[in-house]
């Protein structure tokens, strides 16, 4: 337990919850989310395809990328929370509504062919759009404190450098290039963004001419200092000192090594990692479990007491190996980023309840429950 966390999440304005995937992320920006509006912080939660459940115990069902308001019965008071999940198509036609110059290059690329197809499977989209509805929801000032999630990533560190990466694919040289060319052969003599660009051009158009395409690169052109500014800007606000960054980890092998590469991208991109939560980490049993619970359990039955020890080795021998896994990443870290270890629970952590005990785990709140709320 710690408060710890509690005071980051009172300290600053956005929090980015970053890891490998499945390790949490999302759960951990809900439950945080419920934390900080307990805190009596106007939060907003913006996640990223959530598991059903999680999505329902948010209300998220009905949800857009605007946010809304999660009925947290009564679990969050004084605070307020909001909800809202992340939605490429409808972020990428805000994104070309407020950027485009006129309604006529608005309404050309809105209604491109190859921008309704591909425009939302372009590498580094996710994690641009992700960025980019962080600095809105951040201009917006409708809340104290926004919690972002991120996408699913082998290697995590593919987040901050996104918009730069979708930034140089959708260069004016790329478009310039695309709209000069003039048929076959000269894809050979293009190499890196622009060739991945192409070739997925002619996948997505099932064709090999590229009209459309040129359609929405002029639309693009005309916006691309805007979509530039807004990579820049991004950029500023994930690096700036009213941001922390959290890295969720899971206390496996493979998990870990994502963490330390993940870290170390941190570093190289100049974000600010605050904190880091051991999610999902399997207790120590204790020696009583063994002599008194647990064998009483077993009635002097020989094979069920022996069942029983093995169980408590094996619970045993986890808990020493994710204990040791941990102590190691943790050296690795930087003396002033926070470490909160929050367990496996029972059962996968989807209903509000959930959320909340593991909100009271991450950041020491009184305990609350719906009954104790009047509900
Ligand atoms: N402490 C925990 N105890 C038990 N189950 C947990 C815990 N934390 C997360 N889970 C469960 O683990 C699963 C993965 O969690 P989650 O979706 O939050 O991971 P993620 O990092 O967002 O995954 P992805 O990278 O795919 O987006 C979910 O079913 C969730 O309920
Ligand atoms: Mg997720």
């Amino acid at each position: 337990m710690s408060d710890v966390l509690a005071s980051l999440l009172l300290r600053h304005r956005a929090v980015v919850c970053v890891g490998t995937g499945g390790v949490g992320k999302t759960t951990t920006a809900a439950a945080l989310g419920l934390a900080a509006a307990s805190l009596g912080r106007r939060t907003m939660v913006l996640t990223i395809d959530p598991a059903r459940q999680l999505a329902r115990a948010l209300g998220l069902e009905t949800l857009t990328r605007a946010g809304e308001p999660v009925d947290t019965k009564g679990l969050t008071a004084p605070g307020m929370l909001h909800a809202g999940m992340l939605d490429l198509k409808a972020s990428w036609d805000a994104f070309i509504t407020r950027h485009a110059p006129t309604t006529a290059v608005r309404d050309a690329m809105l209604a491109n062919p190859f921008y309704q197809k591909v425009s939302t499977s372009f590498a580094g989209t996710t994690e641009f759009m992700a960025i980019e509805e962080l600095c809105r929801l951040d201009e917006s000032r409708a809340y104290d404190l926004i919690i972002i999630d991120t996408p699913p990533s082998g290697r995590a560190i593919d987040f901050l450098r996104a918009p730069e990466r979708l930034e140089k694919l959708l260069a004016p040289e790329v478009a310039r290039w695309i709209l000069g060319r003039t048929g076959g052969g000269a894809l050979q003599a293009v190499t890196g963004g622009a060739r991945f660009l192409i070739k997925q051009l002619e996948r997505a158009m099932g064709t090999r001419t590229m009209s459309e395409a040129s359609g929405f690169f002029t639309a693009l052109d005309a916006m691309f200092g805007d979509l530039s500014g807004r990579a820049t800007r991004g950029r500023a606000l994930l690096t700036g000192k009213e941001t922390a960054f959290l890295l969720v980890v899971a206390p496996t092998a493979p998990e870990l090594a994502g963490a330390v590469e993940l870290t170390a991208g941190l570093k190289e991109m100049a974000a600010p990692l605050r904190g880091v939560i051991a999610n999902r980490v399997h207790p120590l049993p204790g020696p009583r479990t063994l002599e008194t619970d647990v064998l009483a359990a077993a009635e002097g039955d020989a094979s069920v007491t022996a069942w029983l020890q093995q169980t408590w080795s094996a619970a045993r021998a986890l808990a020493d190996v994710e204990r040791e896994r941990l102590d190691a990443f943790a050296k690795s870290l930087p003396p002033d980023v926070a470490w909160v270890e929050v367990p496996e629970l029972e059962h996968d952590a989807h209903a509000l309840e959930d959320l909340a005990r593991l909100a009271g785990l991450l950041c020491s709140l009184p305990a609350r429950s719906a009954s104790a709320a009047g509900r």
